[in-house]
This record gives C-alpha cells, structure tokens and sequence, in this order.
C-alpha cells in the first residue's frame, strides 16, 4: 500500500487542483463513495454536492444513519422509494430487475443533477471495479455507466488506483466510522436480489426486518465476511392455531477473500435457533427459515 496520509494529502491537492466549481457525488454509503465524499469535501468544501438516493431497497435505518455520518456536508437526500417499486413491478428475472434498478438510479440521479447545474462528477470507482465489470458475470449495477444525459466538464475517479483493503485503511485514516469503513459488502440494488422473484412493498418490509435480525445476531460475534436474509418464496406454516402459507427466509453467513469464492460459516445450533425463533416471532409474515450451507460455487453469495 501507498502511505496512507501522504496519499490522502496528495489526493486532496489533486482535487482542489482540478474542480473548479460545483462536484456531485452519489454516495451510497458504501466505503468507497464515502470515502470519495469526504475527501472531495475536504478538498472543495461545499462545492461538493453528495446526493444519497434512498431507493427503498436500503437496510432498516441506512438513511438516517448516512444523514447522521454526512450531514456535515452539502448532502441531498432524495426519496425515490416509488419509482424503485414501479420500475421493478411485474419483473421476476433477477438480471431485469438488475437493470431496472441501475437504470432507475442513473435516471433519478441524472434528473437531480440537472436541476443543480454542476460541473464535475466523482466517482469512488476503485481498481477491481474495472476487472469485474469486463468480467461480465453479473450486470454489476453501480454509477459506471453515468452519465449520458448530463454534459460534465469531467469525470473525476480520485481512489480508481486503490484495492479495497487500501480504500478501508484511508477510511480508517479520515475519521470515518467503523461501520462504514469495515462495513461488509451491500450489492447496489439492494434488498431487491434479496427477494427472489418481484418485489413489493410487503416483501421488502419483511426482508428489510430479516436482515436487521441476521446483522444483529451474526455479525458483531460471528464476524463473517457477509451475512444478510433472503425471501425466498412461500410456504405453509401454523403460526398460533392457523395454518397459513407464510414467507420462507433463508439465512446466509459467509467466509471470503474478494466474494470470488465463499464457503459458509459454520454457526453454533444455539444461534441458528434464536435466529429462526427471532425471525418467525417478529416478523408476522415468515412461517419457516433455512440456513443456506451452500458454497460458491455453486452457488453464488447473493440469490438473485
Ligand atoms: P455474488 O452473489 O455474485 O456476489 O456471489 C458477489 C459479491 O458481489 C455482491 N453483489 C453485487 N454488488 N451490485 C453490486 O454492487 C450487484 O448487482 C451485485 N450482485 C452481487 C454480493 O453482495 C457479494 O458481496
């Protein structure tokens, strides 16, 4: 790794060197758009205009806690939950909801940099983006593919020359928080492939609850390279004295280097049992879990 502060420094200069006016950022919360935002900010200050484009597919609590991390900042939160949900209604096929939702995104965000009239783009594009998007396994939805509409002077990528390891050890070095710098990956469409088949409003609500859950128990004791809750489909259950044909959640803890490969963790049973009886009892709709033991390959870490 490059030095960490003489890197952030040089950074720095480099973008107070070449934005000359109003910068946009999309800032997911993920590492490296935060990481972008921060020091773009540091470097321009309020010029810099980080949007945050609350899709309603994010995990419970995600927008007050980006607001809450970045409020300091010039930020812009726009709530487009509804345009998520139309776009997506009607589609089963994971790689059209996939596109539905980059397309959505790079719509809205677009529409919101019109009415701002900026200059530059920043984008927290980093080195292994390139590789994954020529590999071409899954149509990876992030903002690459900005902007069309939008005539910018520049596209800047600040930290495209950094691994993520290196991108978490300058998030470390800047002040942001532990959740953010270690945060374990979140694919850009969100809950959307955590849902298998469409999605609606009821299913996300109950997928949101399942992953809050799963977090909860696994990840601070278990510390597993990812871990979330999926919605797989429907199936009869008997919750008080009636059968209904409930949600089946399945449970997904992974060990990984770079989420090429992935094996699964192996939970202690105890823990395996709260989480069924805490995500049956909480959440009205579910009326079975599974644990997923399946490594990839062959499968892969998300179900969509
Ligand atoms: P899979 O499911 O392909 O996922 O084994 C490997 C890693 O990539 C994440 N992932 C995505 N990230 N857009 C993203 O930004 C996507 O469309 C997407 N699909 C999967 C997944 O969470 C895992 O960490």
């Amino acid at each position: 790794m490059v030095k960490v502060e003489p890197y952030i420094e040089k950074t720095i200069q480099k973008l107070k060197d070449t934005v000359k006016g109003h910068a946009i950022i999309a800032l997911s919360g993920g590492v490296d758009s935060s990481v972008c935002a921060v020091l773009a900010n540091r470097a321009i200050g309020d010029l810099l205009i980080p949007i945050y484009i609350d899709t309603g597919l994010m995990r419970k609590g995600e927008t007050k806690r980006i607001q809450e991390v970045f409020g300091y900042m010039n930020l812009q939160t726009i709530y487009a939950g509804d345009r998520f949900l139309a776009a997506l209604k009607g589609l089963t096929d994971p790689e059209e909801k996939r596109k539905a939702v980059g397309e959505t995104f790079i719509r809205v965000f677009e529409e919101s940099a019109k009415d701002l009239n900026v200059r530059y783009l920043i984008q927290g594009t980093i080195y292994p983006d390139r590789i994954e998007s020529e590999g071409g396994i899954k149509s990876h939805h992030n903002v690459g593919g900005l902007p069309s509409v939008i005539d910018f002077d520049e596209i800047i990528e600040p930290i495209s020359d950094l691994y993520k390891d290196e991108v978490r050890e300058v998030a470390h070095a800047i002040g942001l928080p532990e959740e953010i710098s270690e945060r374990m990956p979140f694919p850009g469409p969100g809950l959307s492939v955590r849902i298998i088949g469409e999605v609606t409003t009821e299913k996300v609500a109950a997928v949101r609850e399942a992953n809050a859950i799963v977090e909860e128990e696994l990840l601070e004791q278990f510390k597993p390279w990812q871990t979330f809750a999926a919605l797989l489909g429907k199936g009869t259950g008997v919750k008080g004295d009636q059968r209904i044909h409930g949600w089946i959640m399945a449970v997904r803890a992974v060990e990984s280097r770079d989420g090429m490969t992935a094996g699964p963790v192996e939970l202690p049973w105890d823990t395996l049992r709260k989480i069924e009886s805490r995500i049956t009892g909480e959440i009205p709709g579910v009326a079975r879990v599974v644990y997923d033991i399946t490594p990839k390959p062959p499968a892969t870490i998300e179900f969509e």
